[in-house]
């Protein structure tokens, strides 16, 4: 099987986890959960469930207790694009190539549904106590990763610096801060959750951390490349989003080749360190590769 054909069918998979994980469409309260679908199944390229599954493997593990994880992850970086598209943050109308959930449901619905995406993330994640093969130590640590990757030490403060930015000059140390937080915690929680349930060490699993950091790094370098030089129609997203919101990026700032460059860089260490850890894993360092270049 080819890479590519390996990735459909990995995400697949992911969507028929998602699909399992999301509540029943019932009930007074059934407007909102019909929101959570909306922006949940849109078709994300499902990234963060797909390095914590390779993660999990990469450390031998082989149990279902690692599929509520890869749910809530995805919930939780779903719930933080729904906010992101608020006319109060980016403003923007398109997502996953579909109108933003806003736009559909309403600002105030799209204002729950994040918040009922994160909730039940938390819901979810928790269900794997409920699971009999379950190690309680290991799932108490997997929610304390996802909880503060998610938080003011993780994305959310990474936005609220993004946000605080723009329309005003700031120093690459800070825009360095705004994407390690905003788009690195949250790859670092997938890897470092994937990593724990296996069984990982501590120093395994800061060697994660400190990987997942280096291509999470590179992802949002690359999602600034293409907002200047992708399509809508490819991206399922606006183009020229940070522009309109006069956002500094690392392509304002350093310029289109230097941020290639810069991708390129940090991926290829992201893969060398990889290769020390488990030289026998190729799907995952084609995944990382294939980042380098990707249009979506
Ligand atoms: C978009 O994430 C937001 C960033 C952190 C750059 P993705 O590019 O992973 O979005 P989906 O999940 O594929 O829609
Ligand atoms: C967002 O960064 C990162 C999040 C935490 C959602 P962007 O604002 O650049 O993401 P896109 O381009 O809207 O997907
Ligand atoms: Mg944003
Ligand atoms: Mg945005
Ligand atoms: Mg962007």
């Amino acid at each position: 099987m080819s890479f590519k054909e390996e990735q459909r069918k990995r995400a697949e998979e992911i969507e028929e986890i998602l699909r399992n994980y999301l509540p029943k469409q019932e009930g007074q309260q059934k407007l909102i959960m019909e929101a959570m679908e909306y922006s949940l199944m849109a078709g994300g390229k499902r990234l963060r469930p797909m390095l914590m599954m390779e993660t999990y493997r990469l450390f031998g593990g082989q149990e279902t207790v690692i599929e509520p994880f890869m749910a809530a992850q995805e919930m939780i970086h779903t719930y933080s694009l729904v906010h992101d598209d608020l006319p109060a943050m980016d403003n923007d109308d398109y997502r996953r190539g579909r109108k933003t959930t806003h736009i559909v449901y309403g600002e105030d619905m799209g204002i729950l549904a994040g918040d009922a995406l994160l909730n039940y993330a938390f819901e979810t994640a928790a269900s794997a106590f409920d699971m009999e093969r379950g190690d309680a130590r290991l799932i108490g640590r997997a929610m304390q990763i996802l909880s503060k990757k998610a938080g003011i030490y993780g994305m959310i403060g990474g936005q609220v610096v993004d946000v605080a930015s723009a329309g005003k000059v700031i120093s690459g140390d800070t825009l360095k801060f705004i994407y390690e937080l905003k788009t690195g915690a949250l790859i670092e929680s997938a890897m470092m959750i994937g990593a724990v349930l296996a069984g990982s060490d501590e120093d395994q699993t800061e060697t994660i951390e400190r990987i997942a950091g280096k291509v999470g790094m590179a992802f949002q370098i690359q999602d600034d490349i293409l907002d200047v030089t992708g399509t809508a129609e490819v991206l399922g997203k606006p183009v020229h989003s940070d522009e309109k919101n006069e956002k500094t990026t690392y392509v304002t700032w350093k310029g289109l080749e230097a941020a290639e460059a810069e991708v390129a860089r940090l991926s290829e260490e992201a893969v060398e360190e990889l290769r020390k850890l488990n030289p026998a894993d190729t799907f995952l360092e084609e995944l990382l590769l294939s980042l380098i270049h990707r249009k979506k």
